[in-house]
């Protein structure tokens, strides 16, 4: 419902993030997730993030030591620098042209196109 909101705002002249909203509960795993790789660029490490699990939760399991709040894709705060790959935009903050530029992401919630993602962390 709030993505409709959204739409018939921008049909109407008014940006989508400048409506304003909450989200009270996390987005949840939808048919047909994957698994997909992802490395972190910094250690050259790589982990499997498997279908039900975010990128958050598989790099905490791991150790690797992450900033984040909401998880549930509205904070912005765990906003992440893609290096390479294609991320499957699953937050409700970044714009449309944001997502089409693919260079950054929200980990708490988005997922992957491609086979593997190399982050900047
Ligand atoms: S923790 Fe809030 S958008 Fe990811």
């Amino acid at each position: 419902m709030i993505e409709a909101v959204r739409e018939i705002a921008h049909a109407r002249g008014i940006a989508k993030d400048h409506v304003h909203f909450e989200l009270f509960e996390a987005h949840e795993a939808e048919a047909g997730d994957k698994p997909f790789e992802v490395e972190i660029s910094s250690t050259g490490q790589v982990f499997t993030i498997p279908p039900g699990k975010s990128i958050i939760e598989v790099l905490e399991e791991e150790g690797v030591d992450l900033i984040y709040d909401c998880q549930r894709g509205d904070c912005g705060i765990c906003q992440t620098t893609v290096l390479s790959g294609i991320p499957d935009h699953r937050d409700v903050i970044l714009t449309d042209d944001e997502r089409a530029a693919n260079d950054v992401m929200q980990i708490c919630v988005s997922r992957a196109k491609s086979d593997r993602l190399v982050l900047d962390l």
